[in-house]
């Protein structure tokens, strides 16, 4: 299937600008697209020219987007012209991308083994390398995504779930390098007791994710509640992180069984985190590899490990993700080599399951 534009030039697009003069919702025409803005033809109404002022706040419907922006520029001249920022959220893809997004899960058995550390500093690795990658905080514990960041999001997706909130750009927060952040709270409790129809309304507005990520990692907290299970058996990839302390290991062999039990054909890798030694990761996932053979169906293979690192504590005090509070460090080395691998540009990463994002999400709900 070969991937929608969100906008091309000659498109006809609806601009509703949030002003106390202008009340109307005004076609126009695209004339220019960037990276971060598109460049429309002056809206007019019953032929006056409608003029909007740099700096207006304006709501951007197109055939596959709506989203709110603001005018950036405009230009009078013979073709009198606006130009409108795109926001990160809805940037387009500046690679080939027809498969939809690749969907990472990431759980543990134990608690506080650095999910959620992992999920914001590869995610901002994979920004880095120009793939527009959303965070899905499903970890309904008190240290989650944007506790670590320290932003405080206005809406969750409870907002979406209740429908206070229709567009899940509304809901979505911007974090560091551009990663977008869809904040969970208490919205996946919730998400158990809805009707079959009011699932599927939840799955539609999940759907434009399709058109703006490229990579969807999912930090679903500890132990595989009801609620984010889900998510998990959705995923292209679920990555099983432990510490190598021994209970840590137990308990990820045990959510490898919970797995196992739901869905054996699940990729499924495993990352040792707090190692002191490569040779000590190795060991760990050589034991698990091993004995995940010997009892389970379902395969599990090694994707690597990160360093203890002092820097970490010190990143988190500070809010700031570790990759960039210490790019130099031994983690924030090791957490570029995790995000090479689970790249879905690389070749050498594992094929994505060949479901339709659509069908993914409809896992997810039903
Ligand atoms: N590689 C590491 N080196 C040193 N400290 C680390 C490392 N990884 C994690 N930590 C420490 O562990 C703490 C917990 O990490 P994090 O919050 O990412 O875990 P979590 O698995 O998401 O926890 P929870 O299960 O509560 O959601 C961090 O604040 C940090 O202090
Ligand atoms: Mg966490």
């Amino acid at each position: 299937m070969a991937k929608k534009h969100l906008f091309f030039p000659g498109q006809k697009i609806l601009l509703k600008p949030h002003s106390q003069l202008y009340k109307g919702t005004y076609e126009v025409t695209v004339h220019e697209i960037t990276r971060n803005s598109l460049r429309v033809t002056m809206p007019y109404d019953n032929g006056r020219i409608v003029l909007l002022a740099v700096g207006t706040e304006v709501e951007i419907k197109g055939a596959n987007t709506v989203f709110q922006s603001k005018i950036v520029d405009k230009e009078h001249s013979e073709n009198s012209t606006l130009t409108i920022a795109i926001p990160e959220c809805v940037r387009e893809s500046q690679h080939q991308n027809n498969t939809g997004p690749k969907i990472i899960a990431v759980t543990s058995g134990k608690g506080g083994v650095g999910k959620t550390n992992f999920v914001i500093n590869v995610a901002i690795a994979l920004a880095k390398k120009g793939l527009r990658t959303f965070i899905i905080d499903a970890d309904l514990g008190t240290a989650n995504v944007d506790v670590l960041l320290n932003i405080h999001p206005k809406y969750t997706l409870q907002d979406l779930v209740e429908g206070t909130k229709d567009n899940i750009l509304d809901i979505i927060v911007e974090g560091p390098e551009g990663i977008q952040i869809v904040p969970g709270s208490s919205g996946f409790q919730s998400l158990a007791d809805l009707s079959e129809n009011e699932l599927s309304n939840v799955i539609k507005k999940f759907e434009p994710l399709q058109e703006y990520a490229d990579v969807i990692i999912i930090d679903t907290g500890a132990g595989l509640s009801r609620n984010v299970i889900k998510f998990v058996l959705a995923a292209d990839e679920v990555i099983v992180i432990t510490t190598t302390e021994p209970h840590a290991i137990t308990d990820a062999y045990a959510i490898i069984k919970v797995l196992d039990d739901k869905d054996s054909t699940l990729n499924t890798k495993l990352i040792v985190n707090r190692v002191d030694s490569k040779n000590e990761a190795v060991k760990i996932i050589k034991r698990m590899e091993s004995v995940v053979e010997r009892f389970l169906n379902i395969k599990v293979t090694g994707l690597g490990y990160i360093f203890e690192d002092p820097n970490i504590r010190k990143a988190v005090k500070n809010y700031t993700p570790f990759i960039k509070y210490s790019p130099h460090s031994l983690a924030a080395k090791c957490i570029t080599g995790l995000a090479d691998k689970i790249n879905p540009l690389n070749k050498q990463t594992d094929n994505m399951s060949n479901k339709s994002f659509l069908a993914k999400l409809k896992k997810i709900f039903s």
